[in-house]
């Protein structure tokens, strides 16, 4: 971490606010007052500057994946969005390219995805590449969905002169289409948020559509608008099914409050959707993971269904304390699919990739409350935890990262079937009360198994916790004063020395 003053602060001025199990011998401790910059991630994208919010158009392309964002170029608050555009080759190093859409007489450019059009079925191939064709809300007077397409691997773009695709049938809220090839129909299928609602249009061409069905009246999650919808097949791990999953972003409503994903598994036949269940699942339960959707065209080669999700919530996203720059996208995610207790559960984890950028693995002994300070890879703010440890209901057990006076505190409590965190000590946060909330999930299978297994990968000023293999996620912001130098584990169960967690140390991967 880059520090720009290093401030020698004596520890009896701050006595009061330091934690009573610290180690004795630690008569004095360093708090780095940290900049704006520093507050960047090391292996998740942010904007290089301004305003930034959900995810678009993420496709896959002849070695590239495309990464489009709600960009508003003119301040770090919300304003009239235009798609931003990075470009990677392995979902973690990105490069910038310009502005890809700006607002037009339709409106300004909402959310929205894009498909590759290898049948040239939409007519707009010019050259030798296959079309990319992006499908988005004009946010005009009313909400209306247009598409442009690039016939040079998403370099240049141009808006279709025929837009509205599909103009708005009196409905406010009617946005943030995303579309798929359906193989057996041999139709595109838009998933449309439709107030409360998703919509399921069919089209040939991309340019006429015709709606299909409605889904979701009254069923999971419906404390807010839904938003961002994603559906997509997915083979079910060790069996030869295949489901549908279908993701709704809703906002408000989430577990902990404010935006957050759900996620529903049924069928899908080309026309209508059918719930396998009408009660909701989540795709994670903190409060900074919203409006993800899955990247379109990964080789079947590859075969991964990969998610990236904003790191934000509505609640505060415009207060948080970055300067030039303002919102983070999660880690790109590889989503499965298990059977789970007769229902289909989506496990996620971390992309492979992010072994790239890992530098030496470490096995680290901890003892209960110890307060390991100054390590090396923790001092670094961004690394991977992971530790698998027997389990049994009743047990508790706690990581608190942080320094001498703020602190980020994982619950994982056995007695309550529950985990929590806890940052309403982890720095700067009165920019909104909501941010200071305990955040709760269920343990999920862990008192079962008799082992919880986490991985927990911390960058700068976010964390995003698994467990149980992946099952059940918790993703969440932090906004540090001084850098993180202190990492402490208290459990409760009978073992003196946790010798099993490793630790890697994350490198920069974003903008070299
Ligand atoms: C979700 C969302 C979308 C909309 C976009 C506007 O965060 O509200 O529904 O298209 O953001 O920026």
């Amino acid at each position: 971490m880059k520090f720009i003053h290093l401030l020698l602060v004596l520890l009896p001025l701050l006595i009061s606010c330091t934690d009573d199990s610290r180690t004795p011998g630690t008569e004095t401790t360093v708090l780095s007052l940290i900049s704006d910059e520093d507050r960047r991630p090391l292996v998740h994208f942010t904007p290089p500057q301004n305003w930034m919010n959900d995810p678009n158009g993420m496709v896959y392309y002849k070695g590239e994946y495309h990464l489009f964002y709600q960009y508003h170029p003119g301040g770090t608050k919300w304003g009239p969005m235009h798609w931003g555009h990075a470009v990677s080759t392995d979902l973690l190093n990105w490069t910038d390219r310009p502005v890809a859409l700006f607002p037009d007489e339709h409106g300004t450019i909402f959310s929205g995805s894009i498909v590759v059009d290898a049948a040239n079925t939409t007519g707009f191939k010019s050259g030798s590449e296959d079309p990319l064709v992006a499908i988005y809300t004009s946010a005009g007077a009313k909400q209306t969905q247009s598409i442009a397409y690039s016939n040079d691997r998403g370099t240049t773009w141009v808006k279709y002169p025929g837009n509205p695709v599909l103009p708005n049938p009196g409905i406010n809220d009617f946005r943030d289409p995303k579309v798929i090839w359906h193989e057996s129909t041999g139709k595109w299928i838009m998933s449309l948020a439709t107030g409360r609602e998703i919509s399921f249009y069919s089209s040939t061409n991309l340019k006429e559509w015709t709606l299909e069905s409605v889904f979701g009246k009254g069923l999971g999650a419906q404390g807010g608008v839904w938003e961002c919808p994603d559906l997509f097949p997915m083979k079910v791990e060790n069996s030869s099914e295949t489901k549908w999953v279908l993701l709704v972003s809703l906002n408000p409503g989430g577990p902990n409050g404010g935006s957050a994903t759900q996620y529903f598994a049924g069928d899908f036949d080309g026309s209508v959707f059918t719930p396998e269940a009408t009660t909701v699942s989540w795709v994670d339960y903190g409060t900074d993971n919203y409006a993800g959707v899955t990247f379109a065209n990964i080789p079947p080669a590859d075969g991964r269904r990969i998610m990236i999700g904003w790191m934000s919530n509505w609640v505060y996203a415009e207060l948080v304390p970055t300067v030039a720059w303002r919102s983070t996208m999660t880690l790109p995610r590889e989503l499965t699919l298990v059977k789970h207790n007769d229902r289909h559960q989506l496990i996620s984890t971390p992309v492979a990739e992010l072994s790239n950028y890992a530098g030496t693995a470490e096995m680290v002994a901890v003892r209960n409350n110890q307060v390991i300070e100054n390590h090396e890879t923790i001092l670094s703010g961004s690394y991977v935890m992971d530790f698998s440890v027997p389990f049994a209901s009743g047990d508790s057990l706690s990581i608190t990262i942080g320094n001498a006076i703020e602190k980020f505190t994982i619950l994982f409590d056995g007695m309550n079937n529950k985990v929590s965190l806890d940052r309403s000590k982890s720095g700067p946060n009165t920019f909104h009360q909501f941010f200071n909330a305990v955040q709760r999930a269920g343990l999920g299978d862990a008192a079962d198994t008799k082992k919880l297994d986490v991985k927990l990968v911390v960058d700068q000023t976010s964390v995003e916790l698994f467990w149980n293999s992946g099952k059940d996620q918790m993703t969440a912001l932090f906004f540090p004063k001084y850098g993180y130098n202190q990492l402490k584990f208290s459990w409760t169960a009978d073992k003196s020395v946790l010798s099993e967690v490793k630790l890697v140390p994350l490198k920069k991967s974003v903008r070299k």
